[in-house]
C-alpha cells in the first residue's frame, strides 16, 4: 500500500528524530557499553550516568528503527547498523555520525537562511567556513578527518579501474589517504603522492604508517588553488570539485592537465546528479555541499563541459558504490 500523503508529509518531519537518536547513542557509547555486556536499561544507565527511563524509551526506540535488537527482558544487543558505531570497528561510522549530530544538524538549523541568502549555513551557525573552522578547532578536524577516511567506494575503485600500468598516483586533497591506499594495495608496482593541507599531511602520515604503506608514498603539503605537484599518471580528485564554483573547477582542471604526464589521466570521484530527478544520494549530498560550503554536485553533462573548458575530454564514467562514480578523464 502506498503511504498517504498525510503519512509521507509526517515521516519526512521526523526524519531528525531518528537521525539524533542514533546520535545520541553513539555519544553515550552505547554500543561499546553494550558489546562489553551491559544490556539492561538499569546497567546501561549506571555505565553512563543517564537516566534509566529515558534510556529504556531511546533503546526501544532504535529497535524499532533496526538500530538495536532485544528488549530489558532478554538484554538488548547488536545489529550489523549498530556494530558500525563502535569507535574500533573496522570501517566504523563513529565519528560521522557524531560530526553528523553535532556540527552538521547545527547546520542545517540554518538552511531558511541559506536559502534566502545564499550564504553557506555552516557559516552563518559557526562565524567561519567550514576548512578554516576545522583548521582551528583539531577535535572537530580530527573527526572530519574520521568522517572521510572510511569512503566505502575506496576499494571500488581499483576494481572498475586498472591501475597495474600507472608508475605513480597522485591524489589531490586526499586526506589521510584512505583512497590512495586502497589503489596502492591493488597495485603494487604503483608510487603515491598525497597532496593536501599541512595539518592533515600530519595525521596522514600516522595513517600510512599504520596500513604499512610509508615507503610507497610521498608527501604534499600547500593548497591547491596555488600549486600541484607536477608528473603524475593519475591524478585524484575525490569528493573536492562539489565543494567549487564551475570557475574554480576549471581553473584547478586546467593546472591538473598541465602537471599531468603525457598520456595521463584525471579520475573525478563524485556523486552525479540524475538526468531525470529520480531519487539518488547525489541529491542529498547536492544539499550537504550547499549548507556545509556553496558547493552542489553535478551531472555528467556538466562534468563533461567543465573538462572541455580545460582542455580534457570525458572518457568514461564508471559506478562505484553509494551512488558515486569514477569520472575519467584524458588530455583532449
Ligand atoms: C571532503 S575532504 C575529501 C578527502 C578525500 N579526497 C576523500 O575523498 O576522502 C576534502 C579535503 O580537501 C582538503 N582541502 C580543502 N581545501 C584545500 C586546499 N585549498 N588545498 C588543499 N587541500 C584542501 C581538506 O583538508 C580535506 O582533506
Amino acid at each position: 500500500m502506498t503511504a498517504s500523503p498525510t503519512r509521507k508529509v509526517l515521516d519526512l518531519m521526523i526524519g531528525y528524530w531518528a537521525s539524533q537518536s542514533v546520535y545520541v547513542a553513539t555519544k553515550l557509547n552505547l554500543p561499546e557499553h553494550i558489546a562489553a555486556g551491559h544490556t539492561t536499561s538499569h546497567e546501561l544507565a549506571a555505565v553512563t550516568g543517564t537516566h534509566e527511563r529515558s534510556l529504556f524509551q531511546l533503546m526501544r526506540f532504535l529497535v524499532g528503527l533496526g538500530v538495536l535488537q532485544g528488549d530489558d527482558e532478554t538484554g538488548f544487543s547488536l545489529t550489523p547498523s549498530s556494530e558500525l558505531l563502535k569507535e574500533d570497528a573496522p570501517d566504523s561510522l563513529r565519528d560521522l555520525v557524531l560530526m553528523y549530530g553535532e556540527e552538521f544538524y547545527q547546520t542545517w538549523g540554518n538552511l531558511l537562511h541559506n536559502v534566502q541568502t545564499g550564504q553557506p549555513a555552516f557559516e552563518a551557525t559557526f562565524g567561519a567556513s567550514m576548512y578554516p573552522y576545522f583548521t582551528a578547532n583539531q577535535e572537530s578536524a580530527r573527526r572530519f578527518d574520521g568522517t572521510m577516511a572510511g569512503g566505502a567506494f575506496f576499494t571500488d575503485l581499483p576494481r572498475v579501474f586498472d591501475f597495474s600500468a600507472t608508475p605513480t598516483v597522485v591524489d589531490i586533497a586526499g586526506g589521510t589517504g584512505g583512497l590512495l591506499s586502497e589503489v596502492l594495495k591493488a597495485s603494487p608496482q604503483t608510487k603515491g603522492v598525497l597532496f593536501d593541507q599541512a595539518h592533515v599531511i600530519e595525521a596522514a602520515k600516522e595513517a600510512m604508517a599504520d596500513r604499512g604503506l610509508t615507503d610507497r608514498v610521498s608527501y604534499a603539503e600547500g593548497d591547491y588553488t596555488e600549486a600541484l605537484p607536477d608528473g603524475g599518471d593519475v591524478y585524484l580528485w575525490s569528493r573536492i570539485l562539489h565543494s567549487r564554483s564551475d570557475a574554480s573547477c576549471v581553473d584547478l582542471l586546467k593546472r591538473c592537465r598541465d602537471a599531468l604526464n603525457p598520456d595521463g589521466t584525471v579520475i573525478v570521484l563524485e556523486r552525479t546528479i540524475p538526468p531525470t530527478g529520480e531519487s539518488s544520494l547525489g541529491l542529498w549530498f547536492d544539499m550537504q555541499m550547499m549548507v556545509l560550503v556553496g558547493g552542489t554536485e553535478r551531472s555528467e553533462k556538466e562534468y563533461a563541459d567543465l573538462f572541455d573548458r580545460s582542455g580534457l575530454a570525458l572518457h568514461s564514467v564508471l559506478p562505484l558504490s553509494l551512488d558515486m562514480f569514477a569520472i575519467v578523464a584524458k588530455r583532449a
